[in-house]
């Protein structure tokens, strides 16, 4: 193939490449939170033990990143381990994440701190968790301690990480803490409070740190899509329904987008923005489903990606589709998770090559996209499942804690020291390319 013909995307200087994880998932015996409780209870299939011992291994993991490349890395600070009991503020631990922060500065990562990625500490759950409205004053406490404990060493600060996972998983599938199902009140009084939360803390962050700190929150972002091509109205509907919940809602409550169309202050600086899959959805009438659908697999469902092991399909156009949409708050876009679980690297390498392709083609067709953050540095624990899901661009054998690079990470390290894409070069050697599944039926 010509030079010319090439396929070549150069991304912005300054852009963030970077990998993400965050606390509970890596750092190993985080004993005052609600999840350490609930896995010792039993009510949870797995427990998170020693993790990655990320908490004692960071400078090696942190090395492991600087040798590929990363300019950034996304972590969160363990909200349990700086206020174990409330009110009680744990020095250790803030000089712990002033040496993390420190660690990455030497290796020329950019921190991006998350303050809140799904754990709680133990008495935060037991005083009713993110149910109670005095939740957004204890986080704003502990945010505020935060900012002025660390704020002048950073820059970019995540306030509350997928608001809406948080609230589908803990109050109506019931797989993790406080495992209640079917509680779809209690849900969408979570989001209203965590969107409360999000606004507090962005006014206490600029408040205490001036216009250097730059605030946002992550949200969860799949693509939602009506089956059947969208042929049948009410599989358009429950789309749309779908969609304004899982996607528009916490805009709207975390002070982003506005109903009316008075002038109102922007609580966001940037939109992080996870992106895993679409959801191909149908109307059902059956309970919760005839208003947000229920996802259809059968022959009606558009061709099919292939499915990771997590049985995500992989739809790489979506995240296009989905920057898009997020493009129209005129707000910089944070690519803060993007990843897959798979223990076949020729997957995981073709996956990440076309979801950087459709990154590339964003900011091609003029969206603002400043930073790209792979899900996740090194396998962990992740959640529910356990060790079992294989999304690192390292393995770990949690035996011994050993790091064992995936080949995917010397990929992806080429696009961060380089800042640029190229299709045929990364295609020309990859063993073999996953073919699509075709449709459902096939
Ligand atoms: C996201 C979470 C992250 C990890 C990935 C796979 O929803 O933010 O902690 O579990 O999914």
């Amino acid at each position: 193939m010509s030079e010319a013909s090439r396929v070549v995307y150069r991304f912005p200087e300054g852009f963030l490449w970077g990998a993400a994880t965050s606390s509970h998932q890596v750092e190993g015996n985080n004993r005052w939170n609600d999840w350490w409780d609930y896995e010792a209870s039993g009510r949870l299939p797995y427990r998170s033990g020693d993790a990655c011992r990320h908490y004692e291994l960071y400078t090696r993991d942190f090395d492991m990143a600087q040798s590929w490349g990363h300019r950034a890395h996304r972590f969160s600070i363990e909200w349990s381990r700086i206020e174990p009991e409330e009110g009680r503020w744990d020095e250790e631990a803030v000089a712990h994440y002033r040496d993390v922060i420190q660690a990455l500065r030497q290796r020329g990562l950019e921190p991006v701190v998350t303050l809140h990625h799904f754990s709680n500490p133990s008495w935060f759950l037991r005083k009713g968790g993110w149910l109670c409205r005095s939740s957004v004053r204890v986080f704003d406490r502990y945010v505020r301690y935060v900012a002025q404990a660390l704020g002048t060493e950073v820059r970019y600060w995540i306030t509350i990480n997928e608001p809406t996972v948080y609230a589908k998983h803990g109050y109506v599938l019931g797989d993790w803490p406080p495992c209640e199902k079917g509680a779809w009140r209690k849900a969408a009084r979570v989001l209203y409070v965590m969107g409360k939360a999000h606004k507090a803390a962005y006014k206490s962050l600029h408040q205490l740190l001036g216009d250097q700190a730059s605030v946002g929150f992550a949200h969860s972002a799949p693509l939602v899509t009506p089956c059947d091509r969208g042929g049948r109205t009410a599989d358009r509907l429950v789309a749309w329904l779908r969609d304004l919940a899982l996607n528009r809602a916490i805009f709207y409550l975390a002070g982003i987008a506005r109903i009316a169309p008075w002038p109102a202050r922007c609580h966001s600086d940037f939109i992080g923005l996870n992106y895993y899959t679409r959801s191909v959805v149908q109307y059902k009438r059956r309970g919760m489903a005839a208003l947000m659908g229920e996802e259809c697999w059968d022959e009606k469902r558009p061709e099919r990606g292939v499915l990771s092991d997590t049985d995500w399909e992989i739809y790489p156009q979506g995240i296009l589709a989905m920057l898009r949409k997020f493009a129209r708050y005129r707000l910089p876009l944070l690519v803060t998770e993007n990843g897959i679980a798979t223990r076949d690297e020729t997957l995981r390498s073709a996956f990440l090559r076309e979801h950087l392709r459709y990154l590339g083609d964003a900011l091609a067709s003029g969206v603002n996209v400043i930073g790209y953050f792979y899900w996740t540095l090194m396998d962990n624990f992740e959640w529910a499942l356990g060790t079992n899901a294989h999304f690192g661009l390292a393995a770990v054998n949690f035996e011994t804690q050993e790091r064992i690079p995936r080949p995917c990470a010397e990929r992806f390290a080429q696009v961060c020291r380089s800042n640029v894409l190229d299709l045929d070069a990364w295609q020309a050697t990859d063993v073999r390319d996953p073919q699509p599944v075709g449709s459902a039926a096939s």
